[in-house]
């Protein structure tokens, strides 16, 4: 079971405000990860305002998520410097190491796979960012040897 009591205080603290519905959907999904149902619902319930009409900011914005991601989100860019540099090829060899479609997390939850507009480091694609950190110049093989880096880094935190 959820500990709820994290919305009710991120509530207060726009108490006042006019439109704070995005606000509060983004401090929320700091606290907690994602937002989940019962997180929505309670939020839904604290603001009054219908659940239905929370769902929809929810899943609007991309910056919300509603699934819980993994440990490390790779985000890779495939625009046009990096796909002229062969971002295809890298993308498609994480997705085979890792087993996954875009927008999926690993069932272990170490890792989730999206896809970035340009980070404005076209001149080292191409590009891949994993939590805060940029790698560039990637080859499907440099992509890979990082990301059995971090899933070691990933076991031996766990
Ligand atoms: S196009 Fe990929 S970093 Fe600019």
């Amino acid at each position: 079971m959820q500990d709820l009591a994290r919305v009710d205080e991120i509530i207060r603290t726009y108490e006042g405000e006019r439109t704070p519905l995005i606000y509060i959907l983004k401090d929320v999904q700091n606290e907690y990860g994602y937002l989940s149902d019962v997180v929505l619902t309670e939020v839904a319930k604290k603001v009054d305002i219908p659940l239905s009409e929370i769902y929809g900011v929810a899943t609007f914005y991309s910056l919300f998520t509603t699934k819980p991601k993994g440990k490390y989100i790779i985000r890779c860019c495939n625009n046009a410097s990096c796909h002229v540099n062969n971002s295809k090829e890298v993308l498609q060899k994480i997705r085979e190491y890792l087993g996954l479609e875009m927008n999926e997390t690993t069932s272990c939850g170490t890792f989730t796979l999206e896809l970035t507009s340009c980070l404005g480091l076209c001149a080292v694609a191409p590009v891949m960012m994993i939590n805060d950190e940029v790698y560039g110049n990637l080859t499907p093989e440099k992509a890979v040897a990082i990301l059995k880096d971090y899933k070691m880094k990933g076991q031996a935190n766990a």
